[in-house]
């Protein structure tokens, strides 16, 4: 049976999905805790990568080649960079780009040695999969799934599900100068975070199917400090965990 790697980048984003593994069983390779079990009678293996790409990259390694996962997805948080997007929404990755990688005058900006692109995409059957997936959800699932205080809070009502592109760096967006940089940077970012394109990058390098999803935590500016780790502990697992439900079962 196929085996499909679950990552996050921090335990938060995940731990309802943790909660609900069958036959839990830990390996810790690297300081990470690659849990494998059943999530709805599919074979997974679950693990927090921790914050970045460095940390992303070895993680992405360690599921292929010492656990051979068949497919990975990626679910987390992410800040959004356009005005079309609001927190609530959720962006399932096309494109990813590397905002921070720069070995210019040697190549373009953006481009990465040998691979000679500057964009990575996801898997087209992943992703479309995860869209239908978070689509049941927000269309259909949110509020049996999340409070109404929360929705409230967060003026959650009709929240959007993009497929589109994700850039991602070793930085905490917080600011609009930062934020608007990597906008006109870049084509069509609707979202920056701190691990996809690494993960990316590796899957592409190993040929492994990827899909990723990011559910927007904040607007990458200077209420993101507030708005993002509230987020993150309130309401993301909920989010991670309805919509891998969706596309496992
Ligand atoms: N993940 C969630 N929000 C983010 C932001 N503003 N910058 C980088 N990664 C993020």
């Amino acid at each position: 049976m196929k085996k499909i790697g679950i990552m996050s980048a921090m335990v938060e984003e995940m731990n309802t999905l943790l909660e609900v593994l069958e036959r839990d069983e830990v390996v810790t390779i690297g300081q990470r805790e690659y849990h494998l079990g059943k999530l709805w009678d599919k074979d997974v293996v679950l693990v927090f990568s921790r914050w970045g790409k460095v940390a992303a990259a070895s993680t992405t390694t360690t599921l292929i080649t010492e656990f051979r996962v068949d497919e990975i997805i990626f679910t987390g948080v992410a800040g959004a960079v356009d005005s079309n997007v609001s927190i609530g929404d959720v962006i399932v990755a096309e494109n990813l780009f590397q905002h921070d990688f720069d070995a210019s005058p040697f190549l373009l900006k953006h481009v990465l040695p040998l691979i000679l692109k500057k964009e990575i995409p996801s898997n087209p059957i992943v992703r479309n999969k995860l869209f239908n997936a978070s689509s049941d959800f927000v269309n259909n699932q949110i509020k049996d799934v999340i409070s109404k205080n929360y929705l409230e809070d967060y003026s959650i009502s009709k929240p959007k599900v993009l497929i589109g592109n994700i850039a991602s760096g070793d930085q905490f967006i917080k600011d609009d100068a930062k934020r608007n940089e990597i906008k006109s940077s870049l084509d069509n970012v609707l979202a920056v975070e701190m691990e996809g394109a690494a993960v990316a990058q590796i899957c592409y390098e190993f040929d492994v199917p990827l899909g990723v999803i990011r559910t927007i935590s904040d607007d990458a500016n200077d209420n993101a400090i507030k708005d993002f780790p509230k987020f993150v502990y309130n309401v993301a697992s909920q989010y991670s965990y309805q919509i891998i439900k969706n596309y496992l079962a």
